[in-house]
């Protein structure tokens, strides 16, 4: 089976996106990253995916104004452009219109720092600590029309400590992040696991 083609959106440093450059340079991995494409010009991101010899590109939301879906079909051609079959979303901090999203649907995956359907939204680790959570982790999903609801890939979950600040925890969450996420590419990109009716199937026959 040919490697499906990913293209992973930032809007920041990038970490997820070079845990998933990482495991794709693995010959047996059933995805290459054909393109980095970041919302925002200075995202650290994009030098990190330049050294690593992968093609990257802009699309400045700033330049579109309110006009958002103007702004999401620019992203659909660059994609399309580069033939991709799949995108992962790596801290990519632009909510995504139905019309995107529906365009992408089974092909669009998204990583969350929080066992969801708990936390959505931002400032999940502060909101854990506060909540008194006993657990807390990330979870890979299929994007859907309604923010971080897709239905679940991979999820992996950590027991929060009593010394546990944010910071503390955010990093303890980051590396199940990067260890996750290029779990979840894999299986979607092998096509053992498929978003159907909203829902995720699992086939390993
Ligand atoms: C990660 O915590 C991810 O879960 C969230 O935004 C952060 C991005 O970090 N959506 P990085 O840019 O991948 O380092």
């Amino acid at each position: 089976m040919p490697k499906k083609r990913v293209a992973i959106l930032i809007s920041g440093r990038g970490s997820n996106m070079v845990a998933l450059i990482a495991a794709a340079k693995a010959k047996d991995y059933p995805a290459e990253i054909a393109l980095v494409l970041s919302n925002r010009p200075d995202a650290a991101g994009l030098a990190r995916a330049s050294a690593e010899g992968i093609a990257t590109e802009v699309v400045d939301h700033t330049a579109f104004g309110k006009d958002r879906e103007g702004f999401e079909r620019a992203l659909h051609t660059a994609l399309e452009e580069r033939s991709i079959d799949l995108v992962c979303l790596a801290g990519f901090m632009r909510l995504l219109t139905p019309w995107f999203v529906r365009r992408w649907e089974g092909r669009l995956i998204n990583i969350h720092p929080a066992l969801l359907p708990d936390f959505k939204g931002l400032d999940t680790h502060e909101r854990a600590i506060a909540a008194g959570a006993t657990f807390h982790g990330a979870t890979v999903h299929f994007v859907v029309p309604e923010m971080d609801s897709g239905p679940t890939i991979v999820q992996e979950r950590l027991r929060i400590a009593p010394t546990d600040s944010a910071d503390t925890l955010a990093a303890r969450v980051l590396e199940i992040e990067h260890r996750i996420y290029p779990q979840a590419l894999a299986l979607v990109a092998s096509g053992h696991v498929k978003m159907i009716d909203g829902a995720c199937r699992r086939d390993f026959s």
